[in-house]
């Protein structure tokens, strides 16, 4: 299950692939168009008065861009990145550390900021809101609390789970933006491009198919994208038509929407073991062996933003549109 290639979670081999088709600029970042509009702005007036951008909140499922527009803040703002993430932060000392080196308007993006220590978390609440650093000297009654200042800089914080951000943290960002999932059109123009970026040669028509099996994700458009490739040069002379796509989306186990073998599982399950439900995610997810995080972070989302699935207050249920796709 760890291997599903629907999966919206960055893989080993995404890796070196994302690099090579990440947009560069707002320009050639595709789609969500209003949250482009307000950074724009924001990046604009930000530059035109010569200040640091305003500490940025991107949430939203994996694989809709955040680490992405993050890359293309820090370019449009002409300044420079520095990367880490919330788990790999340990202790307070190393996020104080990354704070004193960066440079005035610098950009730090923390991935992951839900996962970030408490102890750690609190090193930030002084540092964001007056750039500086509280620290602490010497134990017990003689200890003494010393003031360092920082450099302006600007927090990028992306996290999958909205939820389990403090608010403390949260009301620190004054711009907090959620990604939304693509359309199937705007997943067509990112997948005409990854192609051009490939060099294969790709039809309307077989772009609209892996669109829609795409999950409104443009990682897995990519992902697909490349496995469709390799199928149509060794099948089909290279070019990407429906009907190639078609046939390679039913080699790799993938329907028209995007279901893989791990969808059928957890709505057959909930449909055969629970009456459609509703049914709690921790059962759900010791009766298909996953992780609770997993099917709440990457499978879920989209099963309920296609309607599939409803969460209520006893559990999750499946809909009506389940029954019918699955006949
Ligand atoms: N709007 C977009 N236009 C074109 N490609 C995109 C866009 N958003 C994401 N991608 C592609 O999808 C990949 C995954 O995006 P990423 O920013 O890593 O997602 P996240 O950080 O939200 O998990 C990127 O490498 C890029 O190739
Ligand atoms: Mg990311």
């Amino acid at each position: 299950m760890k291997d599903r290639i629907v999966s919206s979670r960055l893989k080993g081999e995404d890796a070196l692939h994302e690099n090579n088709l990440r947009p560069l600029t707002l320009e050639e970042f595709i789609g969500q168009d209003s949250l482009k509009e307000k950074l724009s702005i924001y990046i604009r007036a930000a530059r035109e008065r010569g200040e640091t951008l305003d500490h940025v909140l991107l949430h939203g499922p994996p694989g809709l861009g955040k680490t992405t527009l993050a890359f293309i803040i820090s370019r449009e703002m002409g300044v420079n990145l520095r990367v880490t993430s919330g788990p790999a932060i340990e202790r307070a000392g190393d996020l104080a550390a990354l704070l004193t080196n960066l440079s005035s308007h610098d950009i730090l993006f923390i991935d992951e900021i839900h996962r970030l220590h408490r102890s750690v978390e609190e090193i930030l609440y002084p540092a964001m809101e007056d750039y500086a650093l509280d620290i602490i000297i010497g134990k017990g009654p003689s200890a003494r609390s010393l003031r360092l200042d920082l450099s302006p800089f600007t927090l990028i914080g992306a996290t999958t789970r909205a939820g389990l951000i403090s608010s403390p943290l949260r009301d620190r960002f004054g711009i907090v933006e959620r990604v939304e999932f693509y359309s199937p059109e705007a997943l067509c123009s990112i997948l005409s491009r990854s192609a051009g970026l490939f060099g294969v040669e790709m039809d309307r028509q077989g772009a609209m198919i892996i669109a829609l099996a795409s999950r409104g994700t443009p990682r897995i458009a990519n992902r697909l994208l490349r496995r469709v490739r390799d199928y149509s040069q060794v099948r089909a002379e290279g070019s990407i038509t429906a009907e190639v796509a078609v046939e390679a989306l039913n080699m790799l186990d993938v329907d028209r929407i995007g279901l893989d073998a791990t969808d059928y599982l957890l709505l057959n399950t909930i449909i055969n073991k629970f009456d459609g439900g509703p049914v709690g995610l921790d059962t759900i997810a010791a009766a298909i062996n996953e992780e609770a995080s997993t099917i709440e972070e990457v499978y879920e989302p989209y099963l309920m933003k296609i309607g599939f699935l409803k969460r209520t207050p006893r559990g999750r249920v499946v809909t009506q549109k389940v029954y019918e796709h699955l006949k």
